[in-house]
């Protein structure tokens, strides 16, 4: 097979675009569909300071990659979750990378900042562990761009990510959050712009670009993602792309193309700044604040008339099974 672009001998395919590559080619590629998803979308420009989330992982740290080779201002976060010798080894791939790029790092311990870690907060509270997980990478994600500054953030997640989501999202009509997963959302009250620039790549072609640029990322997934209702709904996605390539990329960049806008009105939820932190929120507490409180064992004010915090929490469990939360917002659809 022969190199779509130049014409040497191919080294990868990718079937959804019946095309193949030769390395430097798919290179070319992978920081082409980054650029198109950046300007189709008005993502950023270069003069837009980003930071962007890293996780240590492929695609996060290939997104940083890709961003800072196509000239854009790009500063990496990194969140210490606290999840043992996993964490650990997240936390030095992405300093060895800042490093070896001479790029900023900004690096926040939630136990050193907030007081938990993320094993600790999936014990104690009445969460699952990836919904306090997810609650707090999103929560502090939009903090730091605040606090620093920044005009955007970017995360890694990709195709088969989003079309795992969209899937859950789909079987349980979660039309908020369907309104909500979109490859950009608009700055809000309080809240910058947030993007996910490699949503037109599957996972096989971030790994491969990682792979192809030398990058020394972590492969080993969560220890306590195990059994999570995402990688149901991702083996799902992949035994009908086995049937039919091509059926992932139809659902969710159709969902982009087409179907978002049916979704838009449904996005309605008001914010305001919630009473403990400043954050916006639905409610009068954020959920970060409410879930940390909960974790720590300390008491938030209670608005008057207010409910038990039981049926609350029971409320919020119900939706809280999907990542989704890295772009959901507070869960709480109560008034203030
Ligand atoms: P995940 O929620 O693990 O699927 O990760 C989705 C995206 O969130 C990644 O591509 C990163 O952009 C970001 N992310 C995940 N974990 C971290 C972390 N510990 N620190 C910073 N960013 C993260
Ligand atoms: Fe969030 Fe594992 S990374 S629970
Ligand atoms: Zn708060």
């Amino acid at each position: 097979m022969k190199c779509r672009r130049c014409g040497a001998q191919a080294a990868i395919e990718v079937r959804r675009h019946n095309a193949a590559f030769c390395e430097g080619c798919f290179v070319h590629h992978v920081q082409e569909s980054v650029s198109r998803a950046i300007r189709s979308h008005r993502m950023f420009g270069h003069r837009d300071r980003v930071l962007v989330a890293v996780s240590g992982g492929k695609d996060s740290l290939g997104l940083w990659d890709a961003l800072l080779e196509l000239g854009y201002q790009a500063t990496g976060l990194y969140l210490g979750l606290g999840i043992g010798e996993y964490s650990d080894r997240s936390g030095q791939v992405t300093r060895d990378f800042a490093a070896g790029q001479g790029a900023e790092l900004i690096e926040v311990d939630l136990r050193e900042r907030y007081g938990y870690d993320i094993p600790t907060g999936g014990r104690k509270g009445s969460r699952s562990t990836c919904a306090v997980c997810g609650l707090s990478k999103r929560y502090v994600f939009n903090r730091e761009a605040v606090d620093h500054g920044f005009d955007v953030v970017a995360t890694g997640h990709n195709l088969d990510d989003e079309a795992a989501t969209l899937l859950g999202n789909t079987l349980r009509w979660q039309t908020e959050y369907i309104a909500r997963q979109f490859p950009v959302l608009p700055k809000r009250e309080g809240m910058v712009r947030k993007v996910k620039p490699l949503y037109r790549l599957s996972e096989l072609e971030t790994a491969a670009y990682a792979f192809l640029r030398g990058i020394d990322y972590i492969v080993e997934e969560c220890p306590l993602v195990a059994g999570n209702t995402q990688l149901k709904y991702k083996d799902a996605m992949n035994a009908l792309e086995a049937g039919s390539p091509g059926t992932k990329a139809q659902f969710y960049l159709g969902f982009v193309d087409r179907g978002a806008e049916l979704f838009r009105s449904e996005d309605t939820a008001e914010l305001a700044p919630c009473e403990q932190c400043g954050q916006p929120t639905t409610g009068r507490f954020c959920a970060f604040c409410r879930a940390r409180a909960q974790v720590l064992g300390e008491r938030l004010g209670r608005p008057e008339g207010d409910v038990d915090d039981d049926a609350q929490t029971a409320g919020e469990l119900s939706e809280e099974v999907l990542p989704v939360e890295m772009y959901g917002r507070a869960l709480s659809r109560r008034g203030p």
